[in-house]
């Protein structure tokens, strides 16, 4: 009983003091304060680790991005080769994002075409016996989600991508070296050239199936996997796929013409089988209701 009424003793005894006022005044600010920086509504960055390192992304912005990060594992930019201009983003998409892409697709699988250069129209080809599907840009909050972010990450505006489209290749399914920029007019219509590709990995492949630039001018011996690839990825430069991870590169040089560097295929899959979704981007906003 006593020890109950002591703190009210206290305060009744400091209530002469013109500073009390004041002290409360700067004790509230700062538990505000302390709040709003545990709220990650102001942002501090994380550590001197991120200093150095420019092409990693250390810093918090949010809360709702450190949420992200536990989903998504620790994410950094890789620089893989200027010519042609090419990054890998580590753990772009999480766990549940990929098996999600995946599972919204498998019902809709069809055998991958190529455009005709002459006429423009998809045709089968032997070139690529993957199989595929479109999923509409927008469909849902996961897709405008994941295109929200390829948008902040390529600093090119999401109206101007086409729907995403999911491949599924199967032991020996294989994509042969191809530009992504069109030859023909009737597919720059609507949004004119691709400039850059995005390619995300929703599964790990065993062997097999590395994504290839076999015009990449760069120097093999430095690539610190180059004994783990297939016959196919020693070719050129190589990307072993990775779930969640993305490649994202341009197929034009920065004054727009096409990049020949930019030649790139898909190897084939020798053990375990390969699910990927590719975002390609055009130069002017590319309108929906088409279905290139
Ligand atoms: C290629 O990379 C290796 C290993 O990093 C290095 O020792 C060598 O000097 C490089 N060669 C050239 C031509 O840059
Ligand atoms: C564009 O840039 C490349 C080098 O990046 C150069 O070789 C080419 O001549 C340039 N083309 C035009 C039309 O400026």
């Amino acid at each position: 009983m006593a020890r109950a009424s002591r703190p009210g003793r206290l305060i009744t005894g400091r209530r002469s003091s013109p500073y009390l006022p004041i002290i409360v005044a700067l004790l509230m600010s700062t538990v505000v304060l302390l709040m709003l920086v545990a709220l990650g509504i102001f942002s501090l960055p994380v550590g001197s680790k991120g200093g150095p390192h420019i092409s990693r992304h250390r810093f918090r912005r949010s809360a709702f991005e450190s949420k992200e990060e536990e989903e998504r594992g620790e994410q950094w930019t890789e620089l893989l080769s200027w010519e042609p201009r090419a990054f890998i983003y580590h753990n772009f998409l999480s766990k549940e994002e990929c098996e999600y892409l995946i599972k919204l697709a498998t019902p809709r699988m069809q055998k991958s075409t190529v455009v005709d250069t002459k006429t423009g129209k998809s045709v089968d080809s032997r070139v690529r016996t993957s199989s595929g599907m479109f999923l509409r840009r927008g469909q849902d909050k996961i897709i405008r989600t994941i295109e929200k972010r390829i948008a902040d990450f390529t600093f090119i505006p999401v109206e101007h991508g086409e729907g995403l489209q999911v491949l599924h290749y199967e032991v020996g399914q294989k994509y042969e070296p191809h530009f992504d920029y069109f030859h023909d007019e009737f597919n720059t219509k609507n949004g004119g050239q691709r400039i850059a590709t995005l390619l995300m990995y929703l599964s790990d492949v065993e062997e097999g199936g590395e994504t290839v630039f076999p015009s990449a001018i760069f120097n093999s011996s430095s690539l610190p996997y180059y004994n783990g690839l297939s016959s196919c990825a020693k070719k050129g430069l190589s990307v072993k796929p990775k779930r969640g991870d993305a490649l994202f590169f341009w197929s034009l040089k920065r004054n727009g013409t096409k990049d020949p560097t930019s030649l790139h295929g898909g190897c084939p899959v020798i053990k375990g089988s390969k699910w990927s979704a590719t975002k390609w981007m055009r130069l002017h906003k590319f309108e929906l209701g088409n279905p290139l």
